[in-house]
């Protein structure tokens, strides 16, 4: 049977196709020639990540699909109840970069309290000239360990931020409307394990005692941090949306940074991706990244693996 990942998919997955006796085809084909590709080449699984689109013209005209697989947590990009509907299983992989996107919010607040994002911009310009007032301006960080963190939204990724942070030794209390508790278990290089039960609190409690905040929500309708939240959030917070773009009010963030009710904040995801405003790019109090949450080789690794599990087991 023949594999199309049209998005890629990493070699650990292609090792585990093949010895499976699947062939992987590793062609990027252009969306307007996938109907074509996928007839001719009788391919039996669609992969994609992000940028392949399966909408309702490739499902209808390509009889021997069988399975739409989707890297990753998000299926925006497959009409997926269509295809369920046509008989066409579709999987995806939603835990595989939740520790990714863990130690990126890490990244960013380990950033944030001593300046790097500020002190790696200016090095380069004045580091040779106006050292001693660079480090005078990064003097005064401060640690993540002893400190609280607030996550809103306990799932998978919410979840994964809790473990690392409890290995930081930091405190961890959490907002979830749908889940009353949590028992994490954060495994150590000696195989010994250490089980934490986190019981979440009121919204209005975590941003109360958070000295950083983190956000895991999905897609909302409405801001999760906006004005409102922004008056209840201690002063000199920091906060971080690695979440989607939309859950954190932009405007208000500004604003927030300018006022010094928070004391830096982290963004990895926009309201407008990929052209984000450019009051957060020139902003100094903020630490930005491209959307890169799930972007590391090991998250990719984890992706091939289980969705060539998840392959292998419905089509054997
Ligand atoms: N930055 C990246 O590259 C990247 C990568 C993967 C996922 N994500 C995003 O991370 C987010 C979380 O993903 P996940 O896999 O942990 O999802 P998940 O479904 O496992 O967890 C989301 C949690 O949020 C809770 N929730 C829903 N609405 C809420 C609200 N208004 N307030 C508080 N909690 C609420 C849900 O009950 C659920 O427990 C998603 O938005 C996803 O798109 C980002």
């Amino acid at each position: 049977m023949k594999v199309l990942a049209n998005d890629g998919i990493a070699t650990s997955g292609v090792m585990e196709l093949e010895a499976k006796g699947f062939k992987v085809d590793l062609t990027t084909v252009p969306q307007d020639q996938l109907v074509d590709y996928i007839n001719d080449n009788e391919i039996s699984v669609l992969l994609v990540r992000s940028a392949t689109k399966v909408r309702k013209d490739i499902i209808d005209n390509c009889p021997t699909l069988k399975i739409i697989g989707r890297g990753g947590v998000g299926m925006d990009n497959i009409d997926v109840e269509y295809a369920r509907e046509k008989g066409i299983k579709v999987i995806n992989t939603p835990a595989a970069s939740s520790h990714s996107v863990a130690e990126l919010v890490f990244a960013h607040l380990f950033g944030l309290v001593r300046f790097l994002h500020e002190s790696n911009r200016n090095m380069p310009l004045v580091g040779d000239t106006k050292f001693k007032d660079l480090k005078k301006s990064y003097a005064k960080g401060i640690e993540l360990k002893g400190k609280t963190i607030g996550i809103l939204g306990f799932g998978r990724i919410g979840q994964a931020t809790a473990k690392v942070a409890l290995g930081l030794g930091m405190k961890v209390v959490a907002f979830d409307p749908f889940l009353e508790a949590a028992t994490l278990e954060l495994e150590f290089f000696d195989h010994q394990t250490v089980f934490f039960n986190i019981k979440t609190i009121s919204k209005e409690d975590v941003l109360k005692q958070s000295d950083f905040i983190s956000i895991h929500v999905p897609a909302q309708n409405e801001y999760v941090i906006s004005t409102k939240e922004f008056k209840i959030i201690k002063d000199g917070a920091f906060i971080v949306n690695a979440a989607r773009g939309g859950v954190i009010d932009e405007v208000a963030l500004v604003k927030a940074i300018e006022s010094e009710k928070i004391s830096g904040a982290a963004l990895d995801v926009y309201e407008n991706e990929p052209t984000p405003e450019i009051q957060l790019l020139m902003n100094a109090n903020l630490s930005l990244t491209p959307h890169i949450g799930a972007a590391t080789g090991e998250a990719q690794d984890r992706i091939g693996t289980e969705l060539a599990h998840q392959i292998i087991e419905i089509l054997k």
